[in-house]
């Protein structure tokens, strides 16, 4: 079949926060960018960001980038590394004023600077008092700042490829990256889009797991795609769980309602998390709030019927600080718990949220990974930004706010990195006579699958799975078994079938293909948890319980071929000023 074919300087897959700065930087730059989206770009799934963004403005309190890097080296458990967190730190004050310049519309001091928020496990001078650096936009921050920038990028002239998926990652005999195939979700349509320069900023996975914040296209079809053309996955055992997702919905309650000085309550009305963390309190850093709102749901002092949630309180902050402050969640408390914070508690419990891991890069977005079959090293063409990377960042946890200043950071630094590297490389490589290849073989197999399996069963079971075997606290005996059982959904993903065959607006198809991109994201998960006996941030293990520096500190390295796991060192030594060495984390 003859494949029609597009050249881009540029293509980037994803039309978030990460795509869209990176696109702007290269629009701007006037290289000719193609950016695909499941979605129209504006309902990507930083909309649904709320609380902030970091960055040390000191506008409230005093701060400063040394700071918020000590919080973000300890937030990560120390599995972060630190060259990359002094790079994310530094810049995070110029990144949020160019913002600004944009045409953000951040909320106000009374002196007219930007708003800024307490948000968990930020403090001041190294771990003393908390420190207020989420700079906000009411609750919808995410929301406020995809459009901004996607004005931006239509005035810089990007092109988008609306409702388009992207199907696999095309490599020439090398190994270099020479572009994407991608389905045109509205008439059936493949197509091979050629470039010099192929950015993934495909976002999270967050729908493996059956409660969680994101959204339904948070597929991990950009880690997918990359495990399939060879490209390891690091660090695929950490997720985080937020601690407040509404109770049997999972639609985020910012922790900004804590910022503003919301507390969570137990059945007997007790402020638990005095417990879990005296300093920090509902402060604390996510992995340890999540943890604890677990244990009081397993110690039987949870709320309601099934004492299965637990409750956060806001009504104390009065009705003006809600509705001006927080009118998102207050909207959603209404329509998804029935319940007006302004008079009553919103029933919560730990929600998936968030994938520490991803594809490995280095701080300018490149790629990083085993090239041909030699050491490590950049991919050429290959570049992955935001959630769908692993910088790392946010190591075995990430800060709140942290994850709208890596998209802008690394979408920018992403973005300046590929204009360099295409100064050097002015023509397009060769693309293999086989580019399309697998994207064919896959959309035919589903195709002429008969009698199959049922996507919505196996993507369900695949989500109980993972939720039931891999969840806030892991057990070695789950783990083994989550492995085998996870195994046995792969293969029954083999077998899917669609059932609505046409090819227009076929949803059904995209299901299919984004369920297979699951299925890998999951068993890279699960067999990544099992291997790691420690508990470090976000993974937490009952038969290990205690972070094991000696033989532990060091990323996981997961090849989806033989399904076989690697390590390599932490980052330790930061750019310019000394390392922040692990130490016993509390809060
Ligand atoms: O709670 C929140 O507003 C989420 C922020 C984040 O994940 O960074």
């Amino acid at each position: 079949m003859a494949i029609a074919r597009r050249k881009f300087d540029a293509v980037i897959v994803g039309a978030g926060g990460a795509g869209m700065r990176a696109a702007l930087q290269l629009s701007t730059a006037g290289l000719k960018v193609a950016v695909l989206s499941k979605v129209f770009p504006t309902r990507s799934h930083t909309v649904a960001a709320q609380g902030g963004i970091a960055a040390a403005l000191g506008n409230v309190t005093e701060d400063n980038w040394h700071w918020h890097m000590y919080d973000t080296v300890k937030g990560s458990d120390y599995l972060g590394d630190q060259d990359a967190i002094e790079f994310m730190c530094r810049q995070a004050s110029e990144v949020v004023y160019e913002l600004e310049h944009y045409g953000m519309p951040f909320d106000r001091l009374e002196n007219g600077k930007i708003y800024q928020r307490p948000f968990g496990g930020q403090s001041q001078n190294f771990g003393g008092a908390q420190a207020t650096r989420s700079c906000a936009a009411a609750d919808r921050t995410g929301h406020a700042m995809l459009h901004t920038l996607y004005q931006r990028n239509v005035q810089a002239n990007t092109q988008f490829f609306v409702e388009w998926m992207a199907l696999d990652l095309i490599r020439d005999q090398e190994g270099d990256v020479c572009g994407v195939t991608a389905l045109d979700i509205e008439t059936g349509e493949v197509m091979v889009l050629q470039a010099r320069a192929t950015l993934f900023a495909t976002g999270g996975g967050a729908r493996i797991f059956s409660a969680s914040t994101n959204a339904f296209i948070n597929t991990g079809d950009g880690l997918a795609m990359s495990a399939r053309a060879g490209i390891p996955l690091e660090d695929m055992e950490f997720w985080q769980f937020h601690p407040t997702g509404v109770y049997g919905v999972g639609v985020l309650i910012s922790e900004a309602v804590r910022g503003e000085g919301g507390y969570l309550l137990n059945k007997d009305g007790e402020r638990f998390m005095e417990r879990y963390a005296p300093h920090a309190k509902d402060l604390a850093s996510r992995d340890v709030v999540s943890r604890a709102l677990t244990t009081e749901i397993k110690e039987g002092r949870g709320c309601g019927r099934d004492a299965d949630h637990l409750l956060l309180k806001l009504d104390h902050l009065g009705e003006d600080v809600i509705k001006t402050r927080l009118p998102g969640i207050r909207e959603i408390s209404m329509k998804f718990a029935h319940a007006d914070p302004i008079h009553e508690p919103i029933p919560v419990v730990p929600t998936a949220h968030y994938m520490m891991g991803g594809i490995p890069t280095n701080f300018h977005g490149q790629v990083v990974a085993p090239y041909k079959t030699g050491p490590e090293e950049v991919v050429p063409g290959f570049y992955a930004v935001g959630e769908c990377a692993c910088v790392s960042v946010h190591g075995g946890n990430r800060l709140g706010t942290n994850s709208l200043l890596d998209i802008l950071v690394f979408g920018r630094a992403a973005g300046n990195q590929i204009i360099e590297d295409l100064k050097k490389n002015q023509h397009h490589k060769h693309l293999p006579p086989d580019a399309s290849d697998q994207a064919l073989a896959r959309l035919d197999r589903l195709n002429n699958q008969k009698d199959g399996e049922n996507v919505a069963q196996v993507g369900d079971l695949l989500r109980k799975t993972m939720h039931t075997y891999c969840g806030v606290f892991r057990f070695s005996d789950m783990l083994r078994e989550g492995v085998t059982r996870i195994g046995e959904v792969a293969e029954r993903a083999k077998h899917i079938e669609i059932r609505d065959k046409s090819r227009v607006f076929n949803t059904a198809r995209v299901e299919a293909l984004e369920l297979e991109n699951l299925v890998e994201v999951a068993i890279a998960t699960m067999i990544s948890a099992e291997a790691r006996t420690e508990s470090r941030g976000a993974h937490a293990r009952d038969d290990f319980p205690v972070r094991d520096d000696d033989k532990w500190l060091k990323h996981t390295l997961y090849f989806r071929e033989g399904r076989r796991l690697d390590y390599k060192p932490v980052r330790l030594k930061p750019l310019t000023v000394e390392s922040f060495t692990p130490q016993a984390r509390t809060y």
